[in-house]
């Protein structure tokens, strides 16, 4: 009787023990089909790297497409940092892994990848993401959701790819993860911070969220616009009348601005502005020729889609001189091959941003300051900065919005240096690192290299940057 009840006991331990197994070589299954063995054209590198799509709703058939580049040395000790970039609809593969933080570059011809020196993945496990639907290579069977996806399905579907990622990747399941990005994605990092804090609330296996990470991000529409117009008079773009007359025509709460408001701004930008490149005020503008001899890289689409309102101006977020290699190398079919990228054959073409999902954006926090008072309260470490010579999403913006929080000052205002160089200054508040980039545009990391990646390691060991 009792060695029969033994029996009965083990069997179903076997079982249970087999049942495990599966599920565990299935992972590994899985994992192994989202390998990279190598890029056309790519360096022979180290580190492994894994790409595919995870289903993040079965019903509309959502897939995101995620890009993996583990970290050069010991990954298995390194963090899991998610980048994503913003527009709405801007791509993290054409931006963040391509100019930005990731370690590839392409070259000129589009026909090969060079190596960045100063990529993240040099001190963590990076995940760059293309969110939401719609974007890059993601996409959903149902077309309609391009035309109503906002902010809310953006953080919805995010969390649902980090929890099935993460059981695709268990390795990963118990590692620090932080969440950066840039721009837009100053609204999507901190609202999927919250969803990771209110899923742990129930979850078995909490995600375990460490930190954020943002830079010339889109965070409050009312600091945000006044900041950035109080930017344009501060660095001598318009005159003082024009600032006047926005100061005083348009209400920045309000998420559409008046006609009166809207010519102001059309005024200022055609009249006044010339023709700069409003992401990095100082830097040539794209459309001068250089060596390069395929003539003007400029793409003016994005921009001037809604250039008048004040949120669709500041939604766009991108150089726009550089996507152009991007735009040949993704819609390489070789290249696709080797991301196991667009298996459902996409009816559209591979673009750095997406014009459609960019026009119809649905839904947008007003602030999400709020979000940012909770996550502090949590203990997430939050870290914001801000290359300085942005016009788009500018210093001024962010400071003011910042401003906002009234957060007690623990390490007054001083310069930060990498070799010997000021980087830009920091200030340390109570839960929040601020830190400017001494002369980087709107993309941080393609402008400044070197500093993103010192602001990048004081990030993660959550130390000040560095006073000499
Ligand atoms: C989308 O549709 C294609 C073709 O029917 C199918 O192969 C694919 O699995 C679907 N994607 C999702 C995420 O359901
Ligand atoms: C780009 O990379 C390819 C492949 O490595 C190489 O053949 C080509 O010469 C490179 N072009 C430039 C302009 O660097
Ligand atoms: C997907 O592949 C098809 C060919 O099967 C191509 O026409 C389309 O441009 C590709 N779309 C994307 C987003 O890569
Ligand atoms: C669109 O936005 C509204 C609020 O502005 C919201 O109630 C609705 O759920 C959103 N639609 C989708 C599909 O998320």
């Amino acid at each position: 009787m009792e060695k029969k009840q033994i029996f009965v006991h083990d069997l179903l331990l076997l079982l249970l023990f087999m049942v495990i197994l599966r599920g565990a070589k299935a992972g590994k299954e899985e994992e192994e089909a989202d390998r990279i063995f190598e890029l056309p054209g790519q360096p022979k590198v180290s580190f492994q790297q894994f790409s595919g799509y995870v289903t993040v709703n079965h019903v509309a058939g959502r897939a995101l497409f995620y890009w993996l580049t583990e970290a050069t040395q010991n990954p298995l000790t390194k963090p899991l940092v998610i980048w994503l970039n913003g527009g709405p609809g801007c791509s993290s593969v054409a931006y963040g892994a391509s100019e930005e933080i990731g370690p590839f570059r392409i070259n000129k011809t589009a026909s090969g990848l060079y190596l960045n020196k100063f990529s993240w993945n040099t001190v963590a496990n990076l995940l760059f993401l293309e969110t939401p639907a719609g974007v890059g290579f993601s996409y959903s069977n149902r077309s309609s959701d391009l035309l109503d996806t906002g902010d809310r399905r953006t953080a919805k579907d995010s969390l649902e790819f980090v929890i099935q990622w993460l059981e695709r990747f268990p390795r990963y399941k118990n590692r620090e993860v932080y969440i950066t990005g840039e721009s837009y994605a100053g609204h999507y990092v901190p609202q999927l911070a919250k969803e990771i804090m209110n899923y742990n609330k129930k979850a078995k296996h909490p995600i375990n969220l460490k930190g954020i990470m943002v830079g010339n991000a889109v965070t409050d529409n009312y600091y945000d616009n006044l900041g950035t117009v109080t930017y344009w008079w501060s660095h001598a773009m318009i005159s003082d009348r024009t600032y006047r007359r926005l100061i005083n025509t348009c209400d920045f709460h309000r998420q559409k601005s008046s006609d009166e408001c809207e010519s102001l701004y059309s005024y200022a930008m055609d009249q006044e502005f010339g023709k700069i490149d409003q992401y990095n005020i100082y830097a040539p503008p794209c459309n001068v020729k250089s060596d390069d001899s395929s003539g003007s890289t400029r793409h003016t689409m994005h921009l001037p889609h809604h250039p008048h309102h004040p949120i669709f101006r500041t939604m766009a977020g991108y150089d726009p001189c550089t996507e152009k290699y991007a735009e040949i190398y993704y819609n390489r079919p070789d290249v696709q091959k080797a991301l196991h990228a667009n298996t459902t054959g996409i009816p559209y073409k591979w673009t750095a941003c997406s014009e459609i999902l960019n026009r119809n954006w649905n839904d947008t926090d007003v602030s999400v300051l709020p979000i940012y008072k909770e996550l502090i309260a949590h203990g997430v470490r939050v870290w914001v900065f801000s290359g300085d010579v942005d016009s788009v999403v500018p210093v001024t913006a962010t400071r003011y919005a910042l401003a906002g929080l009234k957060l007690t000052t623990k390490t007054s205002w001083y310069p930060w240096y990498v070799k010997n160089q000021v980087g830009g200054w920091t200030e340390v508040y109570e839960g929040l690192t601020f830190a400017t980039v001494r002369g980087a545009g709107h993309e941080v990391p393609l402008f400044k290299p070197r500093e993103a990646l010192q602001l990048f390691k004081s990030f993660l060991a959550g130390k000040p940057l560095p006073k000499s």
